[in-house]
């Protein structure tokens, strides 16, 4: 009986050490340590043998039978304190991992990437300028001079009598052409600011601006260029039409519809029953503007025109109020 209890308490030792988890603990109870476990059975053989010898193996027994209950609790303690003990809650490691959370885009940064892209790929290169901008050539320089009434749609932030928070993207026709000679052809993306605010306003707002300069540049190719523009960005089948309009850097100047994107051209509440959305101001640069850059109106001719990103993210969305953009409520934004 003794060679059994020593047998016992060298294997009760190991498989102690090889449990590592709640489970294998409770297994390693039942196996040696419960009422009908093995150490039970050797115990019962304490019966047989010679009254003489039965204090000494009774000490022993009792020792083996402590020291694994010490060594049991000592053990559970352990793995508790990596929260693997018997009721503690366990980790199922066969679920997938959890992911951080990406982040994206904003919507009006996705649609401007989208622009810049079918620009580029129609030759276009991309040119930024700076927000706070100069009157001159935010105004002046765009055949815009003081208190000519044109200001007064801007609903400018001035810095200072002769600086401001530009109000559109044209004043980046003038410094492309300040600094090239034409050919040109370009696109500038960027942040514009007016004093303004409602459902269809905020005060800073993106437009992207177009430019080609070159001999014998003609309305045809503005209208050439914008078709296939808008082919691109929404369907294919989208209708576009002109509308006389005037802009001070552009003669003749236009405005831009496209068939209704919402209704198709049905009549809905978007397009206020017509049919059509106004998305873009264009024209041919006027010379006065060419004469400011130093390019020769004789010789070269062009075509301007200015979008608003804002307009086209919420006409591609069906996105009715422009505020939603800027409340950076991350369940409106991670829609796109
Ligand atoms: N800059 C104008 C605006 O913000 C838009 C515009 C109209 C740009 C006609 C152009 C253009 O380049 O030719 O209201």
């Amino acid at each position: 009986m003794e060679a059994e209890l020593h047998r016992l308490q060298t294997e009760a030792r190991a498989a102690l050490t090889a449990s590592v988890n709640a489970l294998g603990l409770e297994a390693f109870r039942v196996k040696y340590l419960g009422r009908k476990g093995l150490f039970t059975t050797v115990m019962r053989a304490l019966g047989d043998v010679p009254v003489a010898e039965r204090p000494r193996l009774g000490k022993l027994a009792n020792d083996v039978r402590q020291e694994l209950e010490e060594a049991f609790a000592a053990r559970e303690a352990e793995l508790a304190g990596s929260q693997m003990a018997v009721g503690a809650p366990r980790s199922d490691l066969t679920l997938p991992g959890r992911l951080a959370p990406f982040g994206k885009s904003h919507p009006v940064t996705q649609v401007m990437e989208e622009v810049c892209a079918i620009f580029e790929g129609l030759g276009f290169a991309v040119a930024e300028g700076p927000d706070v901008e100069l009157d001159y050539y935010n105004f002046e320089a765009l055949n815009i001079p003081p208190h000519h009434p044109a200001r007064d749609m801007h609903d400018t932030f001035y810095v200072s009598d002769s600086v401001l928070l530009r109000t559109h993207t044209s004043p980046m026709q003038v410094r492309a052409m300040q600094k090239a000679a034409p050919p040109l052809r370009m696109i500038a993306p960027g942040k514009v600011y007016r004093c303004d605010s409602d459902i269809t306003h905020t005060p800073m707002f993106h437009q992207v601006e177009g430019f080609l300069v070159d001999r014998k540049v003609s309305f045809g190719d503005l209208k050439g260029v914008l078709s296939v523009f808008i082919a691109k960005m929404f369907d294919k089948k989208t209708p576009i039409r002109f509308r006389p309009s005037f802009f001070p850097f552009t003669e003749p100047s236009a405005e831009v519809d496209i068939g209704c994107v919402i209704c198709k051209g049905e009549g809905c509440r978007v397009c206020k029953k017509t049919g059509w959305l106004e998305i873009l101001g264009a024209g041919l640069i006027d010379p006065a503007v060419f004469k400011m850059v130093g390019y020769d109106p004789d010789a070269y001719t062009g075509f301007a025109f200015g979008l608003g990103m804002e307009r086209i993210a919420m006409l591609k969305y069906g996105i009715t109020d422009i505020r939603m953009f800027y409340e950076n409520d991350l369940r409106f934004l991670s829609q796109f």
